[in-house]
């Protein structure tokens, strides 16, 4: 039997920050909120729960510790998926007047504010779509961008092998679309600091924007402000020499061409220890950076060279080609033990589909896939 998806995830390229204007389709039925039981049936959830322990949870649950329910000015996800694909994804932050359009309809803004976090709205279509906050992931990899950000993958990494910890004073470069700054200034806190050296003008104003919108949706989420640790500066980092005077940095990273021709600026200001960790796109570029080390003999040594690989799966009840349940086919028993299972059969049969167990799984790596991002150099500082 061949094993078939119903439809292929699409890439979640599609939207950058989505505001929707005001001038949306007339809506027919007026979508509404998704009911109880509509939730539970779209996660196949057919358990019966009483009337109290549903309010009790709905206390507890509504929000997470220390976030209120939806408000004007946040960032969110909105997201349809159909049977387990996921149909579509998009950012847009939350505005009085304003509608999100998808190609499955369109939900007023304002019926989605003092809603949980979490939450089904259906369109005017009477399509079920999912309504959550934007992770600093998805915000990073939504976001209005200049020059291709450092992948969220690679910066998780990069803050493990830089080892950055609360209250550390860290110095980036290139700033770029802004993203690194923001897993910086997260990992550091209100009692750290991250310099962002950006030579080029238009790529420093998108990355000053961006850390200022994320900043400010922050703060319409939490009711307090993110830390406001960031010190953007538009100049090159090899002629930084004033703005890095009297300054000493736990950790360095940085996402810019020829990294080489930087570190004699930037060793100095990093303690020895300190691990310097680079992001680079080509092999070639590290055999480069190998070759300026050995020959400018600088007080550093290259640790570890690597890529962090990230694999999607589908994981999926296979579906025949009419979209019902494909089916296992029961192994041959003798014919008391098949009397005692067509008995169990029935008594299993419900409303969600054939029994638990009973179908087989489309589970597979994605055929869609993340490719190379970067090669990680981590670098640490010898005392010379
Ligand atoms: C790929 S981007 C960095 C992306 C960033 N890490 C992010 O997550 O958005 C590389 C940036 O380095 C900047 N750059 C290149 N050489 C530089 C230098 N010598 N000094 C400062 N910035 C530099 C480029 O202008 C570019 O904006």
């Amino acid at each position: 039997m061949q094993l078939r998806e119903e439809k292929l995830q699409e890439p979640n390229e599609e939207a950058a920050v989505q505001i929707s204007d005001s001038d949306c389709l007339q809506q027919e039925n007026g979508p509404g909120r998704v009911t109880k039981e509509e939730h539970l049936d779209l996660h196949h959830a057919a358990e019966e729960t009483p009337a109290s322990s549903l309010l009790e949870e709905k206390q507890v649950m509504s929000s997470l510790p220390g976030e209120t329910m939806l408000s004007f000015g946040e960032l969110l996800i909105a997201e349809y998926q159909k049977k387990n694909q996921l149909e579509f994804k998009t950012m847009f932050q939350l505005q009085k007047s304003a509608h999100l359009h998808s190609s499955r309809g369109v939900i007023p803004q304002d019926d989605l504010v003092g809603q949980p976090a979490g939450c089904f709205r259906k369109t005017h279509k009477d399509v079920p779509v999912f309504i959550r906050r934007a992770s600093l992931e998805d915000y990073v990899l939504h976001m209005k961008r200049g020059p291709e950000i450092t992948h969220p993958k690679d910066a998780a990494t990069m803050l493990m092998m830089m080892d950055v910890m609360e209250g550390d004073c860290v110095l980036e470069s290139g700033s770029g679309s802004g993203g690194m700054s923001l897993f910086l200034s997260r990992a550091v806190g209100a009692k750290g600091s991250v310099l962002s050296v950006e030579v080029r003008e238009d790529h420093y104003t998108i990355a000053v924007k961006n850390y200022r919108n994320w900043r400010t949706s922050w703060a319409s989420r939490r009711g307090q402000e993110w830390p406001d640790n960031v010190q953007f500066e538009n100049t090159d980092l090899c002629t930084a020499s004033s703005i890095l005077t009297g300054r000493g940095f736990h950790s360095v990273a940085l996402n810019l061409n020829s990294p080489h021709l930087v570190l004699p600026s930037v060793l100095p200001h990093l303690h020895p220890g300190g691990i310097c960790v680079l992001y680079i796109v080509n092999i070639t570029q590290v055999v480069d950076l190998l070759e300026g080390l050995r020959c400018s003999a600088l007080p550093c040594l290259c640790e570890r060279i690597i890529e962090v690989p990230v694999r999607d799966w589908v994981v999926t009840p296979a579906l025949e080609k009419n979209g019902e349940y494909c089916t296992i086919e029961a192994p041959h028993l003798d014919e008391s033990l098949r009397q005692k299972d067509e008995t169990s059969d029935e008594s299993e049969d419900d409303d969600v589909g054939p029994s638990f167990r009973s179908i087989p799984y489309i589970a597979r790596p994605h055929p869609e896939q993340l490719n190379h991002t970067a090669f990680l150099v981590k670098l640490r500082k010898f005392e010379s």
